[in-house]
């Protein structure tokens, strides 16, 4: 049989069009009209992996949407990896700044994928990155080379907090266990420069309520004798940083663990261009907090931001009102050891606490998850990190990420077990955003660094 290489370079037309057609199926998680797109979505990572070689798929019903389960177990005493993926994806808005549509994927070249690049929703987040897996393990059958058990455990909520797979690890712990997680939903360095994703920050999100009079009022009737709550909330959020960009909720900081000058200084010598950076997002400075470095606040540094807010009006033209109400919605990434509930409360206590008599408001939690490290002396880290050096020529560096998949954490609390993240995406790839996209390079690279993860974990493991 042909090796892994050959095998991607006869079949990529076909891997292509495989994910093209996922592509095609809508699959947003936060918005019910696509319900029924969603739980098309899991039949078709069914099939898919059916054909691929699993003996045993299952779509495994939960209270929301369900966890697409597949197995090869070739021999009890081999190690089990356990392929961790989402099939759901973001809502696709703003629509009208995609420059194609998001669910009808094409094919363009880019400066940073000259080889072209996959536009669509999802694309590289996730469905993209979690159908290397795919097939990579496709290969392996085929090929007969699959040195170990493999399950599948495809989710459709990620986007929305994982609740209903919290809800399926606690009750599954005997038919998931493994002994290593491999997920492919993070990002590297770039094209050149493989990197593994160390750490994944935890997340607290919120939305607020600020109420002020019982009714829209007149502003000139009105205004300047009563609260506006649109003021009012804009000058709280404010608040909560101060001249130094230190978020300032009382005892924030208190349990985030503080990294040694030495980690830090090994830490910076990723490589990382500030005016790169700030060529890609036209901005004319980067803006955070003091006494640390823009890859530090992406990583290290715990961080709160406003994902949304409205109120009023925001309709054409000029209407002079006072609002009842406006809202925000609002987000703290968190760093080990910050607890995300307890951050949540402490959230609450302190918008309760500085909001003036003159509204009301109210705190309401949505998600939020914990923080997760992972050591880089692990077999896991240590396989991944081989197989990334022999099909990139050069080893990965780790990196924490300033992203969350909050089910990484509950992974180790509830199976026991460690995550190994192996990103394929680029920054630049545009997850969440219009115009999302993925590499055919960083896809085709995926399916080929995939197998040797496989052989090298399996080494490793026999060795110890
Ligand atoms: N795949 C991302 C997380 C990610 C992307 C981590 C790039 C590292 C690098 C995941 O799908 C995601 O978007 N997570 C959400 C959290 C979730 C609870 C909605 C996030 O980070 O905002
Ligand atoms: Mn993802
Ligand atoms: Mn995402």
């Amino acid at each position: 049989m042909e090796n892994i290489k050959q095998y991607v370079q006869a079949n990529k037309d076909r891997f292509i069009d495989e994910l093209l057609n996922l592509l095609r199926l809508p699959s947003v998680s936060a918005d019910a009209a696509y319900a029924q797109d969603v739980l098309n979505t899991a039949d078709a990572i069914k099939i898919s992996l059916e054909k691929a070689g699993c003996d045993k798929v299952e779509i495994c019903e939960t209270p929301g949407y369900p966890i697409v389960y597949g197995e090869k177990m070739i021999d009890p005493n081999l190690p089990t990896v356990l392929v961790y993926g989402h099939y759901d994806v973001q809502p696709p808005d703003p629509i009208e700044l995609w420059e194609s549509p998001p669910f009808e994927p094409v094919i363009k070249k880019t400066d940073i994928h000259p080889d072209g690049a996959i536009f669509a929703r999802g694309s590289c987040d996730d469905k993209g990155q979690m159908y290397m897996h795919v097939k990579a393990f496709e290969y392996m059958i085929q090929s007969n080379t699959l040195p170990c058990n493999v399950k599948f455990m495809i989710e459709g909520e990620e986007e929305i907090g994982s609740k209903s797979l919290g809800w399926f690890l606690e009750r599954n712990v005997e038919k998931l266990a493994n002994d290593v997680i491999l997920i492919s939903d993070t990002g590297m360095i770039s094209n050149q420069q493989p990197s593994i994703t160390t750490g994944l920050k935890g997340l607290s999100y919120v939305e607020v309520e600020v109420t002020g009079p019982n009714r829209d009022l007149h502003s000139g009737l009105y205004g300047g004798a009563v609260a506006n709550p649109i003021n009012i909330l804009a000058k709280m959020i404010a608040s909560m940083h101060d001249e130094n960009n230190h978020i300032t909720i009382p005892g924030f900081y208190d349990k985030v663990i503080e990294l040694s000058v030495e980690e830090r200084a090994e830490m910076a010598k990723a490589p990382f261009s500030l005016d790169d950076y700030k060529k890609a997002l036209d901005l004319g400075d980067v803006y955070g907090e003091a006494g640390y470095s823009t890859p530090e606040h992406t990583s290290i540094r715990p961080t709160l931001d406003v994902n949304g807010i409205w109120g009023g009006y925001t309709g054409e033209g000029a209407k002079t009102v006072i609002a009842s109400k406006a809202f925000a919605k609002i987000s703290m990434r968190l760093v080990p050891d910050q607890d995300w509930e307890e951050i949540t409360q402490l959230f609450k206590n302190h918008f309760e606490g500085i909001a003036p008599k003159a509204v009301k408001v109210k705190v309401t939690p949505h998600h939020g998850g914990q923080a997760y490290v992972t050591p880089i002396d692990s077999i896991g880290y240590k396989a991944a990190n081989k197989a990334y050096t022999e099909s990139f020529g050069v080893p990965a560096i780790p990196v924490r990420s300033g992203g969350s998949i909050p089910i990484v954490a509950l992974f180790e609390k509830i199976l026991n077990s460690k995550s190994i993240l192996m990103g394929f995406g680029l920054n630049s790839d545009a997850i969440h955003s219009p115009n999302e996209h993925y590499g055919i390079f960083n896809y085709l690279k995926g399916i080929e660094t995939i197998p040797l993860f496989y052989k090298y974990y399996v080494e490793l493991k026999k060795a110890n």
